[in-house]
């Protein structure tokens, strides 16, 4: 694993955002695989500038998002649909065609996830998919003890990880229970694979992602098996690293 140790969250959010950036104009129908949560915002942010100034198209690119929640619509603030929009989609000259975000609102959900994959797979490999990580050590949504040979499946949320998102709903009870995510053998799929963390709250799962035992009890130690990772983390979730 290749780890990039910056000062603050501006500077992780800026090295990422090269990540990013580079290989849309490197390859101008690159498959992007993306991330929500609170951390890629900043990364998010420095991509739409970039695109502001006139120096890179979205035109041709594919992008796959790695999970969504079941059952909050699309108008929903709280959805990834709502997130990717308002972050991301609408302020760049993407082809709406081209966005894919697993619809939880389908009325067969398993159905969904076979019909999310086949159409993943169908456009190639993802050339760079982005991940966060869960204070759990979760990336996506699959959660500690869920198998490695998972594709894009339906998932139930941990205790801790439905406490750790209701930072963004009224109430812990609005937080959905359920969730449609890319599973591990998915995410080992894309070529290149960029993990972005950072505050104290994700320094002992950064330290298990990258020296523990390569487990399913922490989802991300599978990172180790992909030759191609690249981790950002600011001082803070790297001062568990030994
Ligand atoms: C959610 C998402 C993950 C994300 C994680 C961390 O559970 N499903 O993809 O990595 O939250 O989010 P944050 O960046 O807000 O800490």
């Amino acid at each position: 694993m290749n780890i990039i140790i910056k000062n603050n969250y501006e500077e992780v959010s800026q090295v990422a955002a090269d990540f990013l950036l580079n290989t849309v104009k490197d390859k101008k129908n690159a498959v992007l695989g993306l991330p929500t949560g609170s951390t890629p915002i900043g990364m998010y942010e420095k991509v739409v500038e970039e695109h502001k100034k006139g120096n890179v198209s979205f035109k041709d690119i594919k992008t796959f998002n790695l999970d969504e929640y079941v059952n909050l619509d699309r108008d929903n603030i709280n959805s990834y649909y709502y997130f990717m929009n308002s972050n991301l989609f609408s302020h760049i000259d993407i082809d709406k065609n081209n966005i894919h975000i697993p619809n939880g609102m389908a009325d067969d959900v398993e159905k969904e996830c076979m019909e999310y994959e086949e159409k993943l797979q169908s456009s190639g490999s993802m050339d760079i998919l982005f991940l966060g990580i869960g204070i759990n050590g979760h990336i996506g949504f699959n959660e500690p003890g869920e198998s490695f040979q998972t594709t894009t499946h339906v998932t139930h949320l941990e205790h801790n990880t439905i406490e750790a998102n209701a930072r963004f709903f009224d109430k812990l009870e609005d937080v959905p229970t359920t969730a449609l995510t890319m599973g591990m053998k998915t995410i080992l799929s894309a070529k290149k694979i960029v993990l972005i963390a950072t505050g104290e709250n994700k320094a002992n799962a950064v330290n298990e992602m990258v020296n523990g035992k390569v487990t399913p009890k922490m989802p991300a130690s599978v990172l180790q098996l992909h030759n191609d990772v690249t981790i950002i983390i600011d001082n803070l979730a790297a001062s568990k690293l030994n």
